[in-house]
């Protein structure tokens, strides 16, 4: 069975087209039936309508209340009935609306190894704090900021001349590949959670 994703996305979308890429094989196991976004004039949803996946924006301005916005993107993503929703480079957090539908079913990608450095800025907080090692983390999304239970990680080396982008293009490229192998991993062979303990397989 194929395994249906909304992806979210506020950017450039690179991971988006990671997983575009990936199911373009059948044997992957997913395909994503939509993207969706909290603004417009984004690369993100260029390459959404690029590769014929329908595409949905909503915005938080035009809603009163963030609560009302986390409804409707929660009503907007259950249109096309997802088995997961995959976060990736999507910058706003979600609420209580869209955790009451998806959680344990939505997962995030942060350029950090989690718990250290979470937040909008962990590739920078990660340089200051002088690491020798970053790397990048997929987890399932609960209502904390970077908090949920681990998925997987990936490590990159911090050259020694790095800067921020440097460092976080490196850290990208870690981040799609490991991102593609994981949400393979889950939907072909499922995925379990004990306490903070995430397990894929059956
Ligand atoms: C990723 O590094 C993600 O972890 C971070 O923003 C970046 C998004 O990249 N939150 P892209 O839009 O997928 O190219």
């Amino acid at each position: 069975m194929t395994s249906r994703l909304v992806v979210l996305v506020s950017g450039e979308g690179t991971n988006l087209q990671a997983l575009i890429d990936a199911c373009t094989d059948e044997a992957y196991g997913a395909r994503v039936v939509a993207v969706g976004a909290d603004r417009t004039g984004i690369n993100g949803l260029n390459r959404a309508e690029r590769a014929g996946v329908p595409v949905f924006v909503t915005r938080l301005s035009d809603y009163p209340a963030r609560e009302d916005w986390d409804a409707a993107l929660a009503r907007e993503c259950a249109r096309y009935q997802p088995d997961l929703i995959i976060l990736a480079g999507f910058m706003k957090l979600v609420g209580k609306a869209f955790l009451d539908a998806f959680g344990g079913r939505c997962l995030n990608t942060h350029p950090a190894l989690l718990p250290s450095f979470p937040g909008t800025h962990g590739v920078r907080d990660a340089l200051a704090h002088g690491v020798k090692i970053a790397g990048c983390t997929v987890f399932l999304v609960d209502d904390g900021v970077d908090e949920g239970p681990i998925v997987a990680q990936a490590s990159v080396p911090v050259a020694d001349d790095d800067d921020e982008a440097a460092l976080h293009e490196r850290i990208k490229v870690a981040e799609r590949a490991l991102l593609v192998d994981t949400v393979g991993r889950m939907v072909r062979d499922g995925w379990s959670v004990r306490g903070r303990k995430v397990r894929i397989g059956r």
